[in-house]
């Protein structure tokens, strides 16, 4: 008995560096002591979200993963498929393309040649960016979640969420179909918007601007590319 007590309260004191930090922990997980990160805009919202790596399954994926930012929003690596899913061992089904210049892309229809064209995927299956964000957040060989609810849930405790409430209304995370249509006009906004998702920096531009020559090479070039003779790559 005597001995217990010394052996006990150095247990105590051996423990209270794990109890404080569950103690802190316990404290972060109230989403009042939570970092908050400021957007006061839908469309800073979006940027946001594109980065957020903490709405995939893995916890290590985000839209900017496979459309990197710095590589005309297009992956930053060679693979011919991008890695995905919960433990990122699945493959894509086909390679991943620029995402810029998408505020030009129609409705999918078809032309009065009957040749299908507009539309967001291969399949032109998704009407609006909005509506097209739903497939990578949920494939299973993306950002693989298995439900909205499952998204939701993770957007609530993002550490821009209260910015989230303050855009999109204080009950916008109360229920999945609201919070998550919120999510894509956010992910919409800021692909349309955002000037990086459209630079029309290239030399071709300045070109048409009038503000720089093409080379005689590259004349030729354009010749060819617009010929009806050669298969005009134009068409
Ligand atoms: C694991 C890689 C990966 C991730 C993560 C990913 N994408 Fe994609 N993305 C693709 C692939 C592959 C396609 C082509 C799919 C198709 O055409 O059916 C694509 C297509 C798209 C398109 C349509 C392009 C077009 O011209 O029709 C948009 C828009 C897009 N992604 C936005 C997003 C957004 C927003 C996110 C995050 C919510 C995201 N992607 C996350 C791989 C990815």
């Amino acid at each position: 008995m005597m001995s217990a007590m010394p052996s006990l309260r150095r247990a105590a004191v051996r423990m209270w560096p794990a109890s404080f930090a569950l103690l802190l922990l316990a404290a972060c997980e109230k989403p009042d002591h939570l970092p908050t990160v400021s957007a006061t805009t839908a469309l800073a919202l979006g940027k946001l979200i594109f980065h957020d790596t903490s709405l995939s399954a893995s916890g290590k994926q985000s839209c900017a993963s496979c459309h990197s930012p710095d590589h005309a929003h297009a992956p930053s690596n060679a693979l011919p498929v991008q890695l995905g899913g919960a433990r990122l061992d699945q493959f894509g089904m086909r390679a991943v393309p620029s995402i810029r210049y998408l505020a030009a892309t129609p409705a999918f229809a078809f032309d009065e040649e009957g040749t299908p064209s507009g539309g967001f995927n291969r399949d032109g299956s998704a009407e609006t960016l909005a509506a097209q964000a739903e497939r990578p957040l949920l494939a299973a060989n993306e950002m693989a979640n298995l439900t909205r609810a499952a998204v939701v849930d993770k957007l609530r405790r993002a550490t821009y969420a209260p910015a989230f409430r303050a855009v999109y209304g204080e009950k916008s995370l109360d229920d999945v179909d609201t919070a998550f249509a919120a999510l894509s006009d956010a992910l919409q906004r800021y692909q349309l918007e955002a000037p990086e998702f459209h630079p029309f920096d290239s030399k071709y531009d300045a070109y048409l601007a009038g503000k720089v020559a093409l080379t005689d090479a590259e004349l030729r070039g354009l010749q060819v590319f617009n010929d009806d003779k050669r298969g005009n790559c134009a068409a």
